[in-house]
């Protein structure tokens, strides 16, 4: 059984994927109206990616016998100055959210919640392969710089990227 405490923070956690979810949701129709379709298919599999991390908090408060409870999603932005900003704005969201599984991985030890640090565990792997993502376009973009070639190029790259196939949702 989820103590309170523990229940109230992965209940915020989820609101926190949503959000994650909002925002690349965001993300994918900047690009959409910046004519970068790569880029916005890239968005659209990440905003898919937080929804499944959402769920997975969701499944994991209702087998332990917690309740979850949704609250209001905030508003993303809805533009960027570049696409190098919006991938900076991924890279720090995603280093946010990693300092929040932290968070919640010291909290399910001093509450002595063994099957949530299990649960935790899996966040924690996935966390180091989304800054990893994240960091190496912000990285593909410098290079580029003010190169229109170098952007369209990028963007028929990161519109090769395809769903996680196999195993749960939200596990790759
Ligand atoms: Fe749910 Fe991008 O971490």
């Amino acid at each position: 059984m989820l103590s309170k405490k523990l229940e109230d923070a992965l209940n915020e956690q989820i609101n926190k994927e949503f959000y994650s979810a909002y925002l690349y949701l965001s993300m994918a129709a900047y690009c959409e109206a910046e004519s970068l379709p790569g880029f916005a298919i890239w968005m659209r599999l990440q905003a898919q990616e937080e929804l499944g991390h959402a769920m997975r908090f969701f499944d994991h408060v209702n087998e332990r016998g917690g309740r979850v409870v949704l609250k209001a999603i905030e508003m993303p932005p809805p533009v960027w100055k570049s696409p190098l900003e919006m991938f900076e704005q991924v890279l720090e969201h995603e280093q946010k959210v990693t300092g929040m599984i932290n968070q919640l991985y010291e909290l399910a030890l001093n509450e002595n919640d063994y099957a949530t640090q299990m649960e935790l565990q899996w966040f924690i792997t996935e966390q180091v392969e989304e800054e990893d993502s994240a960091g190496q376009v912000v990285d593909q973009l410098k290079m580029v710089g003010d190169q229109p070639m170098g952007l369209l190029m990028l963007d028929k790259q990161l519109g090769e990227r395809r769903a996680a196939t196999g195993g749960e949702e939200g596990t790759d």
